[in-house]
């Protein structure tokens, strides 16, 4: 049985083979063009997809050594993402299916990084709870089974990835700066500076008040001592770092104590943080949790997730008219 899964949502175009229930190819064409921008530019994204989704489609398909003819099914990422971006893989992926007959399958953005874990082995068992902290959201959720999920906390404002992202920016780093902020931590001091955790009630999360405290900090410090950015680079990296890990871990042990689960998983592109996945692993320890922390290539957007959630709705013969269009503001 093989499957090819489009994800084309935000700046990532990916095409993924799942042969027999194994990804056979994963091709990603990163965007580099909204570098300059510091954030991702809608109609700049839905052109560069534009640009690259045959020649990543072929390559997957090359890949995998499979031929379009082989194919049992197409699926595409309905939402949640930008309209322009979720409409290329959409079409492309409605076009496809349509000329070769066969089923075509929407997947939800959020469930596929959720279900990334069944990519590898051992996969979590049911119920388990995931973090799942990307650009453009921060959501725990509570997973009974493969199409079972529930948020149970859920951002009221940014998603953490963007705090990661907005920081960086006022420290002058290129997007997104998430990865670049994790990358001059590493030589900084966690608890050089604090910011305030703030405290929502229940299992939800707000990141607009650290990002404020952290523009005001920086307003005040550059005004005493211009160079102070670039002098204490890895600290503030460091401690913006510490500061957003604790945030997250401080709902998640929450969660995991009101529910009384313990197998913890982490998704979305925020999980490839490194202290993330450090400190997770050590508060696991601590508390007799199994953690899982998909392999690095499976946290960022990719189109093996989205082949992986497309089998689960396979299986149970869960399939998409011609007539669906995307949802920029899918829900579960
Ligand atoms: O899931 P993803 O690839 O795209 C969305 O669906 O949003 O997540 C992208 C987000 C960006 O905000 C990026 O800065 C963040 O993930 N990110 C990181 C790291 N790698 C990616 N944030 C912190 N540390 C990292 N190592
Ligand atoms: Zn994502």
């Amino acid at each position: 049985m093989n499957i090819l899964a489009i994800e084309s949502s935000c700046d990532e175009t990916s095409a993924a083979v799942l042969a027999d229930g194994h990804i056979r190819s994963n091709i990603i064409a990163t965007q580099l063009i909204h570098e300059k921008y510091g954030g991702v530019v809608p109609e700049l994204a839905s052109r560069a997809h534009q640009q690259h989704i045959l020649p990543v489609v072929e390559r997957a398909l090359l890949d995998a050594k499979v031929s379009k003819n082989e194919l049992n099914a197409v699926a595409f990422t309905r939402g949640p993402g930008l309209l322009g971006s979720l409409l290329v893989g959409a079409s492309f992926a409605k076009a496809l299916a349509l000329g070769l007959n066969i089923p075509l399958i929407e997947v939800n953005h959020m469930q596929a990084h959720v279900l990334a874990h069944f990519l590898e082995s051992p996969a979590p068992s049911f119920p388990f709870l995931c973090l799942t902290v990307s650009g453009g959201h921060t959501q725990l959720v509570r997973i009974d089974g493969p199409l079972a999920m529930t948020v149970i906390g859920q951002t009221q404002d940014d998603a953490v990835g963007e705090a990661f992202d907005k920081s960086a920016k006022l420290l002058g780093l290129p997007y997104p700066g998430g990865p670049l902020i994790d990358k001059y931590a590493k030589t900084g001091n966690p608890l050089a500076f604090r910011f305030p955790m703030g405290d929502m009630p229940n299992l939800d999360f707000s990141f607009s008040g650290i990002k404020t405290a952290i523009m005001y900090f920086l307003r005040d410090n550059t005004k005493t001592n211009p160079d102070f950015i670039q002098e204490r680079l890895p600290d503030i990296c460091a401690s913006i770092q510490h500061t957003l890990v604790q945030m997250l871990l401080t709902k998640l042990k929450r969660a995991a104590s009101e529910t009384g689960i313990r197998d913890i998983a982490i998704a979305g592109g925020v999980s490839a943080n490194s202290v993330l996945r450090s400190m997770l692993l050590q508060l696991g320890n601590e508390l007799g949790w199994h953690v899982f922390i998909p392999k690095f290539e499976y946290c960022t957007d990719n189109a093996a997730m989205i082949a992986i959630a497309a089998q689960f709705k396979y299986e149970q013969g869960d399939f998409t008219d011609q007539l669906v269009s995307p949802l920029p503001r899918m829900s579960f």
